[in-house]
């Protein structure tokens, strides 16, 4: 089932290799990177098709236990890049690892430790809901009663109890999402992939997949997610990695990007509308030319030193006598660093 942008959301689901006995040194080494570090390593990714370069150079890490966003429009090779850390597409260059397996030498390897969900295709539409979960534990390998047992769980987890017994076929696009999660999670995977979880939800369907993944947050596990929401972005994940046109434009947590891409204003307000002019001519060395952006009886002064300007105006609206009805500090919002950012006139070469 395709959603309203009329595609099928991916979701990829890895989970920790078993230890293997045959190359006991070698599952050593990729604990401790897993263990110590990052449960995700993209260096330099490339991938093309054709004329298009849908990953240009894509590097970044996800330490073990966070919630890292890829973020970015249209095209601009999320999807692409998750599918390389799944194994589903071979990197043209560049190196990755996931639960420390290399996704190119150990694809086999990382591909016995990663289970793929999302593609609706893999949910038998014909089957309840707990079918398909008893199905999915049947299938990797659990007994029936232990499947059984983890259908349960995880319709209690996901909510959907209610709805255990009834065709899948008959789901909303929320409940359907969730389900589709759930499969995902039949054997408490250590990582998951989470590709554009809630585009094309309503927003209760919305909210029900971030609680869902506070959830897995609480429970340790590593989540990739790719988003086009900025808001999703911020409120899910740790850190936000901003991919356009196949490259990684920015990376760091929501307030670092608003801070990178756009100066912060102090914005003063006078009680006595009349105090603006000699409000302006007491802040007139703090802005630069001297030439105060004023509207609706705000003076808004640059802060390139965040708090410490505002201080600043603080103590010199008091010594001068002007009683001020407001003062605050404004930052550009993360739409607008996403959009300073991803600017089509912006040469990312
Ligand atoms: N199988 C393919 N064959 C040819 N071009 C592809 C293929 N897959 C992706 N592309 C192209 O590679 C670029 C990156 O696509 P990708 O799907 O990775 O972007 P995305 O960031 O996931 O976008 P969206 O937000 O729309 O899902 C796009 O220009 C896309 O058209
Ligand atoms: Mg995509």
């Amino acid at each position: 089932m395709a959603d309203d942008a009329g595609r099928s959301p991916q979701v990829a689901v890895a989970q920790a290799a078993p230890p293997r006995n045959d190359d006991q040194n070698r599952v050593t080494v990729q604990e401790n990177e897993v263990e110590g570090e990052f449960a995700i390593r993209a260096v330099n990714l490339q991938k093309r098709f054709k004329d298009t370069v849908a990953v240009r150079d894509v590097s970044f890490s996800v330490p073990a236990g966070s919630i890292v966003a890829l973020l970015g429009p249209n095209g601009a090779g999320k999807t692409t890049t998750v599918n390389m850390l799944c194994t589903l597409l071979r990197p043209d260059g560049g190196s990755a690892t996931v639960n420390g397996h290399d996704v190119v030498r150990d694809a086999a390897a990382v591909r016995r430790s990663i289970m793929l969900t999302g593609q609706f295709a893999a949910l038998d539409e014909s089957l309840t809901g707990r079918e398909n979960l008893v199905l999915f534990g049947r299938l990797l390998g659990l007994s029936k009663g232990a499947a059984k047992k983890r259908a349960d769980e995880l319709l209690d987890i996901f909510s959907l109890t209610d709805a255990a017994n009834k065709r899948v076929g008959q789901y909303s696009g929320g409940m359907r999402r969730r389900i589709d999660i759930a499969c995902g999670l039949v054997t408490s995977p250590k990582v998951v992939f989470l590709d554009e979880p809630t585009t094309g939800l309503d927003p209760r369907s919305r909210q029900e997949v971030w609680t869902l993944v506070d959830r897995l947050r609480d429970e340790g596990v590593t989540i990739l997610l790719t988003t086009q929401y900025l808001e999703e972005a911020d409120v899910l994940s740790d850190r936000i990695v901003v991919i356009d046109k196949g490259q990684v434009i920015a990376e760091g947590t929501a307030d670092e990007l608003k801070e990178a891409t756009g100066a912060a204003y102090c914005e003063v307000v006078p009680v006595d509308h009349g105090d603006l002019g000699r409000l302006v001519e007491v802040l007139s060395d703090l802005i630069p030319g001297g030439v105060a952006h004023v509207a609706d009886h705000t003076v808004a002064v640059p802060a390139p030193r965040g708090a410490e300007t505002l201080l600043e105006v603080i103590r010199r609206t008091a010594d001068a006598g002007i009683k001020l009805s407001d003062i605050a500090m404004r930052r550009p919002s993360l739409d607008e660093a996403f959009l300073a950012l991803t600017d089509p006139d912006r040469d990312v070469r």
